[in-house]
């Protein structure tokens, strides 16, 4: 699957501030410092962040700022996955081609690590250079969808508590929607704020964020099925052996297929009304759609 032109030049600017961003390793005290750089740098996607300047630029021409909350973005997602493998909850020993946080440092610095990076994810909205509303506005977005209201750490729990269980299709879309796409739809959410997006493209963005993130687990469930460990960086099969309430197993495979493909034209449709200032969100949806990692 090969990515947009544009998608490097963004991950390329993330990479620098997450660089800057993040303590070195030999700040004190190293080990935590060496620990959240290695899962941050063990080679990730970048989805969220990417999406935060690409939602940031369809309303100004200097997305500079944004790279703050992409940052953030990508922090706290880094932290759910290095707590997601821990072995209280998924137990996994692969993540982006790597060993898992714990396997390399210990529990204790994986699950600190995964603090740390929450905590440092909020001190760089904090440091956003844009005006203190916006700021504010970022702050209650990606706060929230870190939450247990409808947020990641509600979702982690349902899906832990689904395990093993029958589960019907609105707790798996409660599911999903909590875990994933509200980090996602959070991301673009934070770059729309971050250039004064008005209430009205909020509106839309949030429609659209919460239709591609959801797309986004599916994706992520059926992946798990149809890939291989080598091609994910992360333990194929598992959803199965773990008895996850995933969208493959509640509805099948080719059904799922549809219903990533359902949501993806549902995110498109809100992008409608921006024309071409919206060609770079409509082609990373058209990404994920596609991806096979
Ligand atoms: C994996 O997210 C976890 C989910 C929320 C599905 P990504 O597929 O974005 O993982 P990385 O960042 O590329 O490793
Ligand atoms: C992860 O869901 C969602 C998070 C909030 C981390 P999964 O458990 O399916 O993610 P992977 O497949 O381990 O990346
Ligand atoms: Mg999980
Ligand atoms: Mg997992
Ligand atoms: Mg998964």
């Amino acid at each position: 699957m090969k990515l947009p032109a544009f998608f490097e030049e963004d991950r390329l600017a993330v990479e620098a501030a997450l660089e800057r961003l993040l303590p070195a390793e030999t700040t004190a005290p190293p080990s935590i410092h060496q620990a959240m750089r290695y899962s941050v740098f063990a080679g990730g996607k970048r989805v969220r962040p990417v999406l935060c300047l690409e939602a940031a630029r369809i309303f100004t021409a200097d997305v500079t700022p944004a790279l703050h909350p992409a940052c953030a973005l990508e922090f706290i997602h880094t932290y759910s996955l290095i707590h997601d493998d821990l072995p209280a909850l998924d137990n996994d020993d692969l993540r982006r081609g790597k060993p898992t946080c714990h396997k390399k440092f210990g529990e204790a610095a994986a699950i600190l690590a995964g603090d740390a990076l929450l905590t440092l994810a909020f001190q760089a909205i904090g440091e956003t250079p844009v005006a203190p509303e916006r700021r504010v506005a970022i702050l209650q977005e990606v706060s929230a969808a870190a939450g247990t209201v409808n947020g990641m750490v509600g979702g982690q729990v349902a899906d832990l508590e689904a395990e093993g269980r029958k589960v019907g299709p609105e707790m798996l879309e409660y599911i999903h929607r909590s875990k994933t796409a509200a980090l996602i739809r959070a991301a673009i959410l934070a770059g729309a704020h971050c250039a004064g997006a008005a209430p009205d493209d909020v509106a839309r963005l949030r429609r659209f964020g919460d239709a591609i993130g959801w797309a986004f687990q599916v994706t992520d469930d059926i992946l798990d099925v149809e890939e291989s460990s080598a091609a994910l960086g992360k333990t194929a099969g598992k959803d199965v052996a773990q008895q996850k309430a995933t969208y493959p197993a509640v509805f099948g495979l080719e059904r799922s297929h549809q219903i990533a493909r359902e949501l993806t034209e549902k995110a498109m449709s809100e992008l409608a009304a921006y024309g071409q200032r919206a060609a770079r969100l409509r082609e990373i949806a058209e990404f994920l759609a596609l991806r096979r990692a």
